[in-house]
């Protein structure tokens, strides 16, 4: 049986040569594929005595075997090498330094809004929100403003055109309309962006963007504002001085901040008030804690009863406070940011330079980054 081992050695040899799986591959099919040299013995096998098939049948067998064998051999050695030829050509440098990416940064006025949500979330405040684009019983009508008021007109006022039924929408002048929002849950069918069941007690908060047409370095025709709203039984005016204090001293990280409360009117709130910081804004940058300038940042007061009346509650068992925070300017005053205007002008250098980094080490006083 010379014819078979010259053949197997021959067929071994090639299958030890082979460079890659095509190569071995090729091997394969001459051999063992349907009409192989090895297959088409097999086949002949039939066509033999039984005496002669049980001679050559153990040997062709054998010979299958072998070959079959030496190329599951090679295939696997060749697949070893051909992954450990593409680990190394692959392989990747670690101590080659990054490429510069550009990295977008947080608008100060989102970070601010963060950061105060923060400071009244720790106190027990829920958050709600409401639309920016209003009808007018819930920026004035609920909120008890006369129906001749100035701020109703055209000059302070986004008016929008009238639509199909003839009413005019508007964009909020403030985020006060979500405190009637909030307080007349129980009354009205509201969109699902507002907390359910909001009996009272009440304590909330409302960050949102509010508009006016008003435009010089402390306003922006469109701004944001941070409504709060406290309702309750036996609230007064030293609780709402209370918060506002302590969130002051808390969102500033220091106690050196002076603030001072005046008292003023607005038609939803009476006993009416407007809180200022005392800064220094001199020198093309503002500094808290000094100087001869006060900044307004808010204004506040007692809900007044009308107010509690339209929303269905009795002013002689809740009381509450309010209050409407500017969110642009305490972060003017907080990071030193000179005029408001810029601060919506989308300049790329001027987010770049006042933005915030979104991957900061978080503040141990907010616990924000
Ligand atoms: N809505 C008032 C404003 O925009 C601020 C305010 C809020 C006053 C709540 C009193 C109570 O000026």
């Amino acid at each position: 049986m010379t014819d078979l081992s010259q053949l197997q050695a021959g067929l071994l040899s090639r299958i030890e040569a082979a460079q890659d799986i095509a190569a071995l591959e090729a091997v394969r099919v001459e051999a063992l594929g349907k009409s192989g040299s090895i297959s088409e013995m097999l086949k002949g096998l039939g066509k033999m005595s039984p005496d002669e098939r049980r001679e050559q049948g153990p040997k062709i067998n054998g010979l299958r075997d072998a070959v079959a064998t030496a190329i599951a051999d090679k295939k696997a050695a060749l697949e070893a090498a051909e992954l450990d030829a593409k680990l190394a050509a692959e392989r990747v440098d670690l101590t080659l330094p990054p490429s510069p990416e550009r990295r977008g940064r947080v608008h100060p006025t989102m970070q601010v809004m963060d950061e105060m949500i923060a400071v009244f979330a720790d106190m027990g405040f829920a958050l709600a929100e409401g639309p920016d684009i209003e009808d007018d019983f819930h920026n004035f009508t609920a909120l008890n403003f006369p129906p001749k008021h100035p701020a109703r007109e055209m000059h302070d006022t986004f008016w929008l055109r009238e639509d199909q039924t003839g009413e005019r929408k508007l964009l909020r002048t403030h985020t006060s309309p979500v405190q009637v929002r909030v307080m007349r849950q129980g009354n009205e069918k509201l969109p699902a962006w507002i907390a359910n069941g909001q009996e009272p007690p009440i304590r909330v908060i409302v960050p949102g963007r509010v508009y006016r047409s008003d435009s010089d370095a402390t306003h922006t025709p469109m701004f944001h504002q941070l409504e709060g709203l406290v309702i309750d039984r036996n609230i007064h005016m030293g609780h709402l001085k209370w918060t506002l204090d302590a969130f002051t001293r808390r969102f500033f990280e220091t106690d050196a901040v002076v603030t001072r409360f005046r008292p003023h009117h607005f038609p939803f709130t009476e006993p009416s008030c407007e809180m200022d910081v005392q800064c220094d804004r001199s020198g093309g940058s503002v500094k808290i804690g000094q100087g001869s300038d006060w900044l307004e940042i808010l204004g506040g007061g007692m809900v007044h009863p009308n107010v509690l009346r339209n929303c269905g509650l009795d002013p002689d068992e809740w009381q509450g406070f309010a209050f409407g925070l500017g969110v642009d300017r305490l972060g003017m005053l907080k990071y030193g940011m000179p005029d408001l205007r810029d601060m919506f002008g989308s300049d790329v250098r001027w987010l770049e330079h006042w933005g915030f980094s979104a991957f900061q080490a978080p503040n141990p006083a907010t616990g924000l980054s």
